[in-house]
């Protein structure tokens, strides 16, 4: 029977029908064409993190690095740098890597008062193991006080020295204005974003250069 329908079908049937075909493989054509641009798409990673911590006496304030004068400093197993946590958090978070409590338990002996910028630089050394580097880092730092902007160039500088060499790192300070654990001076917080790229991989060609490659 469809042998028949096939057989009676006239010349204007045949040329629809080729019509149709061509347009279904101009389709696929297409289709793979955007999933082979889908899988060459440049290796982009973004991670976010987030910390916080107590603020008490008889501790020093260190924050990216730097050591601020202060009544009081952030409680912690390490130096309590909130900044760097969020900061590695972050790093860790894009390359699917789990967090810093996995990586450095606050249970390690070995970490005890260890300064965070160690912690920072093993965690960029990974990522950068994993084949990834670190592209630009936005963390803000929320405290009533005391204010950090002062500080941000030498924090800017002593970050510098351990993440991906060309990395744009960007802090900055916020006050909840006198609301919650960070407002009343119980505690200190920062949220940091990371963006990575992955190292030494090929160019993906651009969709109208490969159209141009095809006239
Ligand atoms: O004015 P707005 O509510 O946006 O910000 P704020 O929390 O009142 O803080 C005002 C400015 O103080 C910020 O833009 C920071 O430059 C600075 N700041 C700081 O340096 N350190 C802090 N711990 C909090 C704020
Ligand atoms: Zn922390």
């Amino acid at each position: 029977m469809a042998m028949d329908g096939m057989d009676m079908m006239d010349d204007t049937d045949t040329s629809q029908e080729s019509k149709v075909e061509s347009r279904m493989s101009k389709v696929a054509g297409h289709r793979s064409k955007v999933e082979s641009q889908r899988s060459e798409a440049p290796g982009l990673r973004v991670g976010c993190g987030f910390d916080a911590h107590r603020l008490v006496a008889g501790r020093p304030l260190v924050l990216g690095g730097v050591t601020i004068p202060y009544q009081r400093g952030l409680e912690g197993h390490s130096d309590a740098d909130v900044l760097i946590h969020a900061l590695c958090d972050a790093i860790l978070g894009a390359i699917g890597a789990g967090d810093i409590g996995r990586h450095f338990p606050d249970t390690d002996p070995r970490y005890k008062g260890i300064s965070s910028l160690v912690l920072l630089q093993r965690v960029v050394e990974l990522a950068h193991e994993q084949g990834w580097r670190l592209v630009n880092a936005d963390v803000t730092v929320i405290m009533q006080a005391p204010k950090i902007a002062p500080y941000v160039p030498a924090m800017i500088a002593r970050l510098s020295e351990v993440l991906s060499p060309g990395a744009a790192i960007n802090i900055k300070g916020k006050t909840t204005e006198g609301m919650g654990f960070t407002g009343t001076g119980e505690g200190a917080a920062a949220m940091a974003v990371a963006l990575l790229e992955q190292r030494n991989r090929r160019k993906p060609r651009t969709g109208r250069r490969g159209i141009q490659a095809r006239s």
